[in-house]
């Protein structure tokens, strides 16, 4: 399975704390970009992200946690990221925005909260790139994984085995090394507090074994 770090609680100074936990075994750095109005709290602008991310050459994972997605995509395509994934909840106009980020020449991820149910996307399931299923409520990091996400996951997993579809399963809120043992049909799982509040290298070490 593959890593991506959130950095949404890393310490400071940022931009050298991020330097260092990219020499390390990670696969992404997860940037969790967060508006005011689609959660309480605000992150940084594309420019603070792009000064913190400076010292890092890991792939880039956006989770745009925003209800003006457009808007934030426009900003933040400059990252040059890997995938931009938007909440299914915050837009109306879904395959529009699918389209939009495609034209991009960027993957696209689409992100449903912890209430949504899989029977609502099965319709854009053929057309994006990556799934990220919210095991905490957004907004913040440091909650308990929600343990009805794994239902979600194997039904993401049965369903990409069944109709051929190509999309990544990612998952993102509440991982640690106990929890990780528990969603191996995940492709890629995204880990804050459990790496950036502890000693980076050993968290790491114990997610992988
Ligand atoms: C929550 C964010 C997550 C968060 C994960 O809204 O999307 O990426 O930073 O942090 P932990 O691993 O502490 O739950
Ligand atoms: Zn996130």
């Amino acid at each position: 399975m593959k890593i991506a770090a959130s950095i949404l609680d890393i310490k400071e100074p940022k931009s050298l704390e991020v330097s260092k936990l990219s020499k390390l075994d990670i696969d992404y750095l997860h940037l969790d970009v967060m508006d005011g109005v689609f959660v309480q709290n605000k992150t940084y602008s594309s420019d603070e992200f792009s000064n913190i991310i400076s010292l890092s050459n890991k792939p880039i994972d956006i989770h745009l946690m925003v209800s003006d997605v457009k808007k934030y995509i426009d900003e933040f395509k400059s990252l040059n990221p890997e995938f931009i994934t938007f909440h299914y909840e915050a837009v109306s106009e879904v395959a529009s925005v699918i389209n939009y980020i495609k034209n991009l020449n960027i993957k696209v991820g689409m992100s449903i909260k912890p209430t949504t149910e899989v029977s609502e996307i099965i319709d854009y399931l053929d057309y994006i790139d990556l799934i990220l299923v919210m095991s905490v409520e957004p907004g913040r990091g440091g909650q308990s994984f929600i343990e009805n996400s794994k239902n979600k996951i194997d039904a993401l997993y049965d369903l990409r085995s069944k109709y051929g579809y190509h999309y990544l399963i990612e998952v993102d809120g509440g991982i640690n090394n106990e929890v990780i043992k528990t969603i191996n049909k995940a492709d890629i799982c995204v880990v804050g507090s459990y790496i950036t509040l502890n000693d980076y290298e050993k968290a790491i070490k114990e997610l992988r074994s």
